[in-house]
This record gives structure tokens, C-alpha cells and sequence, in this order.
């Protein structure tokens, strides 16, 4: 017989493939589900940004002083929360998945920021390489066919004011400790801008 309950005793679905499972199911998971968005993701987050620090990829800083060199800037510039958050995330996907790395940032934001602020994140690296492609063999000017989106200055100002500057080993650097209260405010119940997950 299937345990359903685990060592702490919290139920447990009786299934063990999907097209056996049942509403009974499902009313464990669904509750679980949004019980570990609302504790568990925040804490991942940070510890994901941590595993940025001391990769500098030839870089003049490592991957999470950039991170937090950015949201600074954009911090120091009056952008409001939500924007801070997008701004430290953008690159949280450098050590997971270097050459698409903005997708893992905007997929992790997508429920939870406006939909200029997703897309933002999401073609940062198109719009960024403007400033390095062309050194590396690629089209400084990809960007351009992005021009006619409505996101598009959005995305523009965020790489020419806050991530493009963001590479200076002298530079303001506050410690992650610093946006933790920040990150948990953002993927904890209600998001920052009051923003739910589907059917919760
Ligand atoms: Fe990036
Ligand atoms: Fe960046």
C-alpha cells in the first residue's frame, strides 16, 4: 500500500502516474503548491544569486556584484521596487544557462511583474549587446529589429543606465543581505504589486 504520509506527517497524494491521480489529490497538492511559492521561492532565489559570487567570467566583477551594482543604480535612480528586483535577478541565469540566460530571470519574474518589466528582463541581452557584440562576432545592431516594440525604450534605458554601467570593481556594491527583505517581499504572499498565481 502507498504511503501517503511523509516522515513529518503532512499528506501525501496516493498517485504514482499522473492519469491515476484524483480530485483528493489535488486538493493536497494545490495547497502545498502555493504554500511552498510563498516560502520557499524567495529563499531559492537568494540562493541562487549567492552561487553568483566569485564567478567573474573574466569580467572586472563577479557575476553577483554586477547583479547588485545594477539594482543599486537603478535604486539610486527612483525606480520603484519591482523594478529593483528585475534589475537584481536579470542575470541570475549566467551560471545555468550563459547563452540565454535572460529567460531564466524573466521566467522566474513572469507571475509575478508587469508585463513591461518581464519583457525588459526577458531581451535585455539582445538590447545590451549593442554595447559588446561586435567584438565577439555578432551584430551589435540586433537589437534594431526589437525597435518597433512597445517595451522597447523601456528595455533600452534599463541597459544604458543601470546594467551596461554595472562592471565597476570601484562601483557601489551593497550586499545581497541588503535586498534579501526586498526579494522575500516580491515572492512572498501577495507579490509586491499584489500579484497572484493562477487560481490561487
Ligand atoms: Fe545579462
Ligand atoms: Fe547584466
Amino acid at each position: 500500500m502507498t504511503d501517503t504520509r511523509a516522515a513529518g506527517g503532512e499528506a501525501r497524494a496516493k498517485f504514482t502516474r499522473m492519469d491515476e491521480c484524483t480530485q483528493e489529490d489535488w486538493n493536497i497538492i494545490i495547497p502545498a503548491l502555493f504554500e511552498h511559492s510563498h516560502t520557499a521561492v524567495a529563499e531559492n532565489v537568494l540562493q541562487q544569486l549567492n552561487t553568483l559570487e566569485g564567478d567573474h567570467g573574466g569580467f572586472a566583477v563577479d557575476r553577483l556584484s554586477h547583479c547588485l551594482q545594477t539594482a543599486h543604480l537603478a535604486e539610486q535612480d527612483g525606480k520603484d521596487e519591482e523594478y529593483i528586483v528585475c534589475a537584481l535577478l536579470h542575470d541570475i541565469g549566467d551560471v545555468l544557462a550563459p547563452l540565454n540566460h535572460p529567460e531564466i530571470a524573466a521566467a522566474i519574474l513572469k507571475p509575478y511583474v508587469k508585463p513591461e518589466n518581464h519583457w525588459m528582463v526577458e531581451h535585455h541581452g539582445t538590447v545590451q549587446g549593442y554595447y559588446f557584440w561586435h567584438f565577439i562576432g555578432m551584430d551589435r545592431n540586433a537589437r534594431d529589429q526589437l525597435k518597433d516594440h512597445e517595451y522597447y525604450s523601456h528595455c533600452e534605458e534599463f541597459c544604458a543606465k543601470y546594467d551596461m554601467p554595472a562592471f565597476d570593481p570601484d562601483g557601489v556594491t551593497p550586499p545581497l543581505s541588503y535586498y534579501e527583505p526586498l526579494v522575500r517581499k516580491m515572492f512572498g504572499p501577495g507579490g509586491i504589486n499584489g500579484a497572484t498565481l493562477p487560481a490561487e
